[in-house]
């Protein structure tokens, strides 16, 4: 069991609390928020002997502890990780890891230089339907990647402190590095709208990745909320959608087949192959609560995160990588009329 602090207890962090208090191999010892209201309101819905502190500074230099989890907005959560990490002390960092490649790194290389582990809460990789997909990729049930189709989409909650692709998209490019086994994109185009603010609230990010394409769709201004990964294989297609309550996979038997060429009209190159659609039946699992168990058994066993300071540096690169594509869209270059 590890002795864990949590610093941020604001929107997501009440989760992270919630299944880090509630887990057998989690001491969650304190919790920290700047604001009052946050921690009243976790002490009405938190079991145990937990201490509650506006300041997480003394547990930094706290030998029993062992932890930290950093729930706090991704802008600064920068230095505090650096302060951590220096200390001496495990860390689960929320996603995205930093707001730039250079800073995710700079993580990286202090958790690995202090033999620590650094875990960032990639939570769709825990999420056990994903993690039925990964098995069927690996069993070759789908064949050959040829694409996946994802979007991430509802009405807000609109953040200041990064766009909604740096929001959502990390969650997706997760899913595509932990599927296809850690392939990363060779060609990348990334287009967006800043409706609000001063950042992008719908983002579509389109790449080339070796062996299939892959396009990712972010919003914060959609009238419906969508959680939809599509995968199509050479053999099978899959469909997960996480906003239905069951059900939630779907397999496709289906495909394109190549055919002899026929002399007669109507014997074409290629037909459609319809086969069974199934809904394999997947026990329900928490994914964070599977995030924060993975961080605590990757501690006590002294082995890498399958979401640790590779997967978030990898990640957070792309994020670089489209964030300059979306930011060559708005100088001159950008206006161009090419339906003249
Ligand atoms: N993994 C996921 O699926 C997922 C989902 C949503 C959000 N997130 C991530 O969680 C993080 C937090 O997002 P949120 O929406 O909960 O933000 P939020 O603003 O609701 O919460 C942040 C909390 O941190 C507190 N805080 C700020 N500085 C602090 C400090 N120095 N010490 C103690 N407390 C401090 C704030 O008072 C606030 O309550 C972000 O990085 C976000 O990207 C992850």
């Amino acid at each position: 069991m590890i002795n864990l602090v949590q610093v941020g207890y604001g929107y997501w962090g009440a989760n992270v609390a919630r299944n880090a208090a509630a887990s057998k191999l989690i001491n969650l010892v304190a919790l920290s928020d700047v604001r009052k209201a946050r921690l009243d309101a976790a002490k009405n819905l938190l079991n145990g002997d937990i201490a509650y502190t506006a300041d997480y500074a003394p547990y930094i230099d706290d030998p029993s502890v062992d932890a930290f989890a950093l729930c706090i907005q991704t802008e600064p959560s920068f230095e505090a990780a650096k302060k951590i990490l220096n200390a001496g002390k495990h860390l689960f960092i929320e996603k995205p890891m930093a707001t730039t490649y250079e800073r995710a790194l700079e993580l990286k290389e202090l958790a690995e230089a202090k033999g620590l582990t650094l875990h960032c809460d990639h939570i769709m990789v825990y999420h056990p339907i994903i993690r039925a997909i990964k098995r069927m990729i690996d069993a070759g049930e789908l064949g050959e990647l040829v694409y996946f189709d994802i979007s991430r989409m509802n009405l807000g909650p609109i953040r200041m402190d990064v766009n909604a692709m740096l929001d959502l998209a990390v969650h997706d490019l997760a899913i595509i590095d932990y599927l296809s086994g850690g392939r990363a994109p060779y060609h990348l185009e990334a287009i967006g709208k800043k409706h609000y603010g001063a950042k992008e609230t719908l983002t579509y990010l389109t790449m080339k990745y070796p062996g299939f394409i892959a396009h990712i769709k972010s919003s914060w201004i959609s009238p419906i909320k969508e959680r939809r990964v599509m995968i199509g294989g050479t053999k099978k297609m899959a469909i997960f959608d996480d906003m239905r309550t069951v059900d939630k996979l779907t397999i496709y038997d289906q495909g394109i087949e190549p055919l002899e060429k026929g002399e007669d009209y109507g014997a074409y190159e290629f037909k459609s192959r319809l086969g069974d659609i199934t809904i394999p039946y997947i026990a329900s699992e928490d994914a964070l609560r599977n995030s924060l168990e993975h961080f605590a058994q990757c501690i006590e066993q002294g082995v890498p995160s399958l979401s640790g300071g590779e997967q978030a540096c990898k990640v957070v690169k792309i994020l670089d990588a489209a964030r300059a594509r979306l930011a060559t869209q708005n100088g001159p270059n950008d206006e161009r009329n090419y339906a003249q």
